[in-house]
């Protein structure tokens, strides 16, 4: 174990699994676990802590750098991460137009954690992986810095998503995550057991997710791994969209089941589950592991006595 090496701060590994009872999987003869991954650390929940662990002890102390938007999640538990491990750490956040501006509550954060804020236009943002606009990125804030993606999603976070499938064998048929850049879903598919099945639902529009996957497997595995697919239908509009509907068969699963849900991922994926159970897409007697990959924001995860 390094000094970088995320163990240091007690992760509640492997996350619980917790079965729910819930009827509309119960009538067609399915169960309905959660994989609690938002119990894995306050600061670090769920993927962060999968994606960050294997890039962290790779960084073994080097300034980390990384991408994000104003609200990203991925910024925060990087700057958390930092704070807690003593390692500097960058964002580069997308939008210049911040930079002259009170911070918001998100971005204050990953500040008060002692992260180096960088403010970029849209269009240099956009560019961020062509190697000239890394490099002066790089030279502006910190050279050899230790570069982490926007989302976090790279080989080493798919690979340490693997261990989230591992944890998995023999306790589900199928396993449902949410999916924005498809580096959990590269992971988790890869870690599953022979017999054993992903869903991801994603929650940005477009078709580009499949390549991401893919592209990911084959830096991180060397080829495709694992039996996944994609089911586009439950984006509600597009990332950080919301409808109504959304709003209230969350609100409903919240009730029902006595857990905060997180609104941007983990709602739309159990949309997208009840959905599918309920259109007989699962054959009776199926297992359905749903991972919670996040808790809502400001809202301590309840922690079931199970
Ligand atoms: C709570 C939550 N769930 C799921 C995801 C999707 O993960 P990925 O970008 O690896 O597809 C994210 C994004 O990082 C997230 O914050």
């Amino acid at each position: 174990m390094n000094a970088f090496d995320l163990s240091r701060l007690r992760p509640r590994l492997p996350s619980p699994l917790e079965p729910v009872e819930d009827e509309r999987f119960a009538r067609r003869g399915l169960t309905l676990l959660l994989k609690r991954e938002d119990l894995i650390h306050p600061d670090l929940p769920g993927n962060k802590w999968r994606k960050l662990a294997l890039n962290l002890e790779a960084a073994a102390g080097r300034p980390v750098l990384t991408f994000g938007g104003a609200y990203s999640n991925h910024l925060r538990a990087t700057a958390a991460a930092g704070r807690l491990l003593g390692f500097p750490t960058v964002g580069v956040v997308r939008g210049d137009e911040l930079a002259g501006r009170p911070l918001n509550p998100s971005l204050a954060r990953c500040a008060a954690d002692g992260m180096r804020l960088e403010f970029v236009d849209r269009a240099t943002y956009r560019a961020k992986n062509d190697p000239a606009v890394l490099a002066a990125l790089l030279d502006r804030a910190h050279a050899g810095a230790y570069v982490v993606p926007e989302g976090g999603s790279n080989a080493l976070a798919a690979r340490g998503c693997a261990e989230l499938g591992r944890e998995l064998a023999g306790a589900a048929d199928a396993v449902a995550v949410a999916c924005g850049t498809g580096g959990t879903l590269a992971g988790l598919a890869a870690g599953l057991a022979p017999g054993q099945r992903a869903l991801g639902f994603p929650v940005l529009r477009g078709d580009f997710l499949g390549g991401e996957v893919r592209a990911l497997q084959e830096a991180a595995f060397g080829g495709p791994r694992g039996d996944w697919s994609l089911d586009g239908r439950f984006h509600d509009g597009g990332y950080a969209r919301v409808s109504p509907a959304l709003e209230a068969f969350t609100r409903d699963f919240e009730e029902r089941h006595e857990l905060a849900i997180e609104r941007l991922y983990v709602a739309k994926m159990l949309h997208g589950l009840v959905t599918l159970a309920e259109e007989g897409a699962f054959p009776p007697g199926t297992r359905i592991a749903a991972v919670v990959t996040g808790a809502p924001d400001g809202v301590q995860p309840s922690v079931s006595s199970r």
